[in-house]
């Protein structure tokens, strides 16, 4: 990171030590997510204070423990910190106080300076599957421990009542301890969740998916609307189950049309927390034949209708669930990451085709020939989407590790079940990987024990077209692994680009 010009090399260099301490206890270690809570102790420090920024950063809630009102002053006036979030660090009291203001949840986070007894204190307000980081060595250098206590949270799922129940004699075969949790998502009924393209196939599937799980507002927009036997049985069914549902026309990629309908609309519905983009136009042309007003066509609803919901729609939501296609798709994943860099939710679900409902459905002719293209992917039922949706709506996801999280692969085979099938494609260069994915470390424990000695065969060569021979041999078998192709399939008078030489390849060879 370059040095602000304003900032001196003398105040400079008291940064980086505190910072990195920080940075490797809270984003590291800790994994600080958005939305958590942390508890940093001797706040007002060069590493509290560093702390605080990465909290801030993260949107986590933080509190505190100063030593002083003075230093209390100084971070409410830096960094805004909330006036009920300082305790004392020179009492003990703390813990009792984080408890009572957490309504009894405690903290996910503790990054703790602090010695001796206060090393045991905080730990008693970390929630359960929360962090403790000790910063300091004091503690390990005089043998200090910690009590077991909150460990004892996670024995208490059933294991004693199982072993007590084995102990009776009672039982016949085997106990098991079932963990299995409701994880059946609830949407809730006081909230309104928008599905862009809701009235296309997949959008409705997924509409009657909402409502049996408890939605009660959902607002459809599409350019034409209810329109036709489908979405009108929709509708139906729909206010028949008392869901109270708007079908507004709406063009997502016009940014004016969106904010009125919004705006129009938000005065009649609860507040809008969830927003399900499954808006698509095709244009199922080759590339070299498609002209730009088609290209821009596919784009619009994908590229500019997604930045235009995430701007009109409010930003306090529970999920942003995108449907990835083609090239406005690879929009959406890299969106779905910024997003999370903002602390926004958002995934972006890359979806295999889906036979029984949606464009694919209701479009044979063109479904055959796109289904080429799918060759070697598993094909979805109308069913199968709703489980990464489902995932996707679901907090463990809002909270992801990686920002990578946000983008979730479905219906795409393994590596091993590609290669099974053999299809022609496979033997593309681009695809080499597939075959190497597995085979690499057989692939050079053969090398090894095959290899040939080319320095000693160029040297016995009795000419130079003897010499050129063998290198040309020795470059075939190095391109022929590194492309998986068959080296009968290499024609060594084409150049080597003809082969799907790229300047990566080049370097390796
Ligand atoms: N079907 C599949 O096999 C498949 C495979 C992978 C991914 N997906 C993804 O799943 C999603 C849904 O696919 P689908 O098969 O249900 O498609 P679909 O039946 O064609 O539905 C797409 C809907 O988007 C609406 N739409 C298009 N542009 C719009 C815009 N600018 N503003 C508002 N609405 C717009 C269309 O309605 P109007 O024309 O009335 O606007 C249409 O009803 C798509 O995002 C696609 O990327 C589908």
């Amino acid at each position: 990171m370059l040095r602000p010009h304003d900032l001196s090399f003398i105040k400079a260099s008291s940064l980086p030590l505190a910072a990195i301490t920080a940075h490797y206890g809270l984003n590291h270690l800790a994994r600080l997510r958005p939305r958590e809570s942390v508890l940093i102790h001797a706040a007002a420090g060069a590493v509290g204070q560093l702390a605080i920024q990465l909290a801030q950063k993260q949107g986590a809630t933080i509190f505190v423990t100063v030593s002083t009102k003075k230093k209390k002053e100084l971070l409410m006036n830096l960094y805004g910190i909330d006036k009920n979030h300082f305790f004392s660090g020179r009492n003990l009291n703390f813990t009792s106080q984080v408890m009572r203001i957490t309504k009894g949840q405690g903290v996910d986070v503790v990054l703790n300076s602090l010695a001796g007894e206060a090393l045991v204190e905080p730990w008693r307000c970390v929630t359960p599957l929360g962090r403790f980081i000790k910063i300091g060595k004091r503690d390990i250098n005089a043998f200090a421990s910690l009590p077991m206590a909150p460990f004892a949270k996670n024995s208490s799922s059933g294991f004693e009542e199982a072993f007590r129940y084995l102990q009776t004699g009672r039982h016949s075969g085997n106990a098991v301890v079932d963990w299995t949790v409701e994880d059946t998502i609830k949407f809730n009924k006081n909230s309104t969740y928008v599905i862009a393209g809701g009235l296309g196939g997949i959008g409705r599937s997924i509409a009657r998916w909402m409502a049996i799980r408890g939605a009660k507002y959902l607002m459809l927009l599409s350019r034409s609307g209810a329109k036709g036997p489908a979405a009108e049985e929709l509708v139906e069914d729909l206010k028949a189950q008392g869901v109270e549902i708007r079908v507004p026309l709406c063009d997502i990629s016009d940014k004016t049309t969106l904010l009125s309908v919004i705006q129009e609309y938000e005065r009649t519905i609860p507040q809008i927390r969830g927003l399900i983009h499954s808006g698509m136009v095709v244009k199922n042309a080759m590339f070299d034949h498609m002209t730009r007003s088609e290209f821009q066509a596919t784009l619009d609803p994908k590229i500019r209708g997604t930045w235009n919901l995430h701007d009109i729609l409010p930003k306090e939501m529970d999920f942003f669930v995108l449907f990835y296609y083609a090239a406005g798709g690879a929009f959406q994943d890299a969106f779905s990451r910024y997003c999370l860099s903002e602390g926004l939710p958002c995934a972006s679900l890359d979806l295999g085709a889906v036979s029984s409902v949606g464009y694919l459905a209701e479009n044979m002719d063109t479904s055959k020939i796109i289904t080429l293209s799918y060759t070697g992917h598993e094909v979805l039922d109308e069913n199968d989407p709703h489980f990464p949706v489902e995932y996707a709506c679901s907090p463990a996801v809002q909270n992801p590790e990686s920002p990578w999280d946000a983008q979730l692969l479905c219906a795409v085979s393994t590596p091993a079940q590609v290669k099974k099938k053999e299809h022609a494609w496979m033997q593309k260069p681009v695809f080499r990987h597939l075959y190497q994915m597995d085979k690499e470390h057989v692939g050079r424990v053969q090398e090894d024990s095959t290899a040939i000695n080319y320095g000693a065969l160029i040297k016995e060569a009795k000419c130079l077209e003897e010499a050129g021979d063998v290198i040309a041999t020795a470059l075939a078998k190095r391109l022929s692994r590194s492309l998986s192709v068959p080296g009968e399939d290499l024609d060594l008078n084409k150049p080597a680009y003809s082969f799907g030489v790229d300047s990566l390849v080049a370097i390796e060879l």
